[in-house]
């Protein structure tokens, strides 16, 4: 049994070593992409309060195509350039989104997100997925979200 559990109460930043730390454990060895990004979706959800969906869109044949996530069901395939996901894909920059609502094009697949953290997974320079966080608070997200995503995804770019 696996038994990852964040630490109550403890600050952001020990939070984020903690989820880091379970990610790297659970996925090392493992060669499944689709295993390895269901147990991270799983932790994200886990570890990170006030989510109302938290997942991976996969590039594929250049565009976005939805992956192992915890949540509502959501939109399948995002072209890149479009919605807070498409850009991220699309200019290999994390973006940090405090109200959803005002972003041009921004994609609403759940009409309760009000903001949303969208760090690209990059191998070797090239994006190959994005891990997507959605929160139902405005400003839900802040510098130490997106330093601690930002980790996980160079800890996870070789196992997805
Ligand atoms: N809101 C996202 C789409 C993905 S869902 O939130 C899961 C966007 O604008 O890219």
């Amino acid at each position: 049994m696996f038994d990852f559990k964040p630490d109550a109460d403890c600050p952001k930043a020990e939070t984020y070593r903690q989820l880091q730390q379970a990610a790297a454990a659970l996925t090392e060895g493992e060669p499944d992409p689709v295993a390895n990004m269901a147990n991270v979706a799983a932790l994200l959800g886990d570890f990170l309060p006030d989510l109302n969906w938290a997942g991976f869109y996969r590039v594929v044949d250049g565009e976005l195509v939805l992956g192992p996530f915890v949540g509502r069901p959501a939109c399948i395939r995002i072209p890149f350039g479009k919605g807070v996901c498409g850009t991220a894909a699309a200019d290999g920059e994390t973006q940090l989104v405090e109200d959803v609502h005002a972003f041009p094009g921004h994609i609403a697949c759940d009409s309760e997100t009000n903001s949303e953290l969208v760090v690209p997974v990059k191998r070797n320079g090239t994006v190959i997925a994005v891990i997507d966080l959605d929160s139902p608070s405005l400003a839900r997200f802040d510098n130490e979200d997106r330093e601690g995503i930002e980790g996980l995804a160079e800890i996870i770019s070789g196992r997805i």
